[in-house]
C-alpha cells in the first residue's frame, strides 16, 4: 500500500512542488489548504489524481487538522504559514495564530496518529552573516519580524514534541526559493516579481540599496530537499539548511533579469529594520546527510519562471 503524507499548505507554491514530488514518488497526499494564500489552479495537475486530496480548512481549528489524520498516516509536511513578513509587522497576532497555534495543533495530530514530520521552518530566522563561510545551522538566530519569530516559535514547538516524546521531528530550513507558482504580488518573492514585471515592461523596483544578498533555491530543489529530509532516519532531530551555496545581491539580480528596455530603479525600503542583509547558505550538512544537492543553475530556474510567466500573461 502506498505510503500517505498530510501535507498542509498543499496547494501553496512549495506545496505543491512538494505534493508533485511525493506523487512521482508514489506517496499518497492528503492536502490541507485554507486557500488564503493559494487557490485550487496551483494544484489543478493533480486534481485527477486518485493519491490526492485536499480538504480546504484552517490549521488553526484543531478538528479540521486532526480530520487529516489517522493511524495510516506515516508522515506529516508542515508548510502552511503566512509568510510575508510586511503583514507580519501590521497584523502579528494572526502569524502568530497560523504559525503558532497552527504547528501546535500540528504536533499534537503527529503525535496522537504516531506520524514522522517535517516542519518547513525558514531561513528567515537567522542573523546575517558577515562573511563568505556561508551559513550553517549553528549560525546565531536573529528573528527580525513577527514572521521570523513565529517561525523559530513553532521550530522550539516542534524541538519540544521531539525531546519530550520522542516524536520523530526534522526541521529543514530553505533559504529563498522561486519557481513557477510563486506569486508575482507582494506576497511573492523578488525573482517571480523582478521576472513578471520585467515581461510586462514595468521597471524593477529594488527596496532599499539593493545590496542585500539572497540565496535563490529553485522550487523542484527545495521541493526534494524537504521530501528527502523528512525520511531521513538520519535526519530526525536535526536542523537542515537547503541553498545553493552561492548569493547574490538584488542590485545584481535586477541586472540578471532586466531585458535591455527594463528601467531599475530603488525605492525606499518598507521594512528596512526587518531585513537580512547577507543570507548565503551553507548546505554541506544537508548534501552530507541526504546526499541533497541543488540541480538547477539561477539562470535555468529564471529561464523557466520566465516561459510559465510568459504562458500564465498570454492565457
Ligand atoms: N518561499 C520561500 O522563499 C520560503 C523559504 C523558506 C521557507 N518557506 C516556508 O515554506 C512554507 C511555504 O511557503 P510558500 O512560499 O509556499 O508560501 P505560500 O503562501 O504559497 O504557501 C503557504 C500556504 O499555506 C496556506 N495557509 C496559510 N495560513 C494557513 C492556515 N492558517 N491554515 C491552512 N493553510 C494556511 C496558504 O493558503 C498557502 O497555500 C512556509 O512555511 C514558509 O515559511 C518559504
Amino acid at each position: 500500500m502506498s505510503k500517505i503524507v498530510v501535507v498542509t499548505g498543499a496547494a501553496g507554491f512549495i506545496g505543491r512542488w512538494v505534493v508533485r514530488e511525493l506523487l512521482e514518488r508514489g506517496y499518497t497526499v492528503r492536502g490541507l489548504d485554507d486557500l488564503s494564500n493559494s487557490s485550487h489552479r496551483n494544484i489543478a495537475e493533480f486534481e485527477d489524481s486518485e493519491r490526492f486530496d485536499l480538504v480546504e480548512g484552517d490549521v488553526c481549528n484543531p478538528k479540521t487538522v486532526t480530520s487529516r489524520f489517522d493511524d495510516d498516516v506515516d508522515a506529516c509536511i508542515h508548510l502552511a504559514a503566512e509568510i510575508d513578513v510586511q503583514e507580519s509587522l501590521e497584523d502579528p497576532q494572526s502569524h502568530f495564530e497560523s504559525n503558532v497555534v497552527g504547528t501546535q495543533n500540528i504536533l499534537e495530530a503527529c503525535r496522537q496518529a504516531e506520524a514522522r514530520l517535517g516542519l518547513v521552518g525558514t531561513c528567515m530566522v537567522y542573523d546575517m552573516v558577515d562573511s563568505d563561510a556561508g551559513i550553517d545551522e549553528e549560525h546565531p538566530v536573529k528573528p527580525a519580524s513577527p514572521y521570523a519569530g513565529s517561525k523559530l516559535a513553532a521550530e522550539d514547538l516542534a524541538e519540544g514534541y521531539y525531546h519530550g516524546y520522542d516524536l520523530p521531528v526534522t526541521i529543514l530550513r530553505p533559504f529563498n526559493t522561486y519557481g513557477p507558482y510563486q506569486k508575482t504580488s507582494m506576497a511573492g518573492g523578488v525573482v517571480s516579481i523582478f521576472t513578471n514585471r520585467d515581461l510586462q515592461g514595468k521597471p524593477l523596483k529594488i527596496f532599499g540599496d539593493g545590496t542585500q544578498t539572497r540565496d535563490l533555491l529553485y522550487a523542484t530543489d527545495c521541493a526534494r530537499f524537504i521530501v528527502d529530509g523528512t525520511f531521513s532516519d538520519d535526519a530526525i532531530g536535526e536542523v537542515l539548511n537547503a541553498g545553493t551555496g552561492t548569493d547574490i545581491s538584488i542590485n545584481e539580480l535586477a541586472e540578471v533579469i532586466a531585458t535591455e528596455d527594463t528601467e531599475i530603479t530603488h525605492v525606499e525600503h518598507h521594512h528596512p529594520q526587518s531585513e537580512v542583509q547577507k543570507l548565503l547558505c551553507d548546505p554541506s550538512k544537508a548534501e552530507e546527510m541526504l546526499g541533497w544537492e541543488p540541480q538547477v543553475s539561477l539562470e535555468e530556474g529564471i529561464d523557466q519562471l520566465r516561459d510559465w510567466l510568459r504562458e500564465q500573461n498570454e492565457s
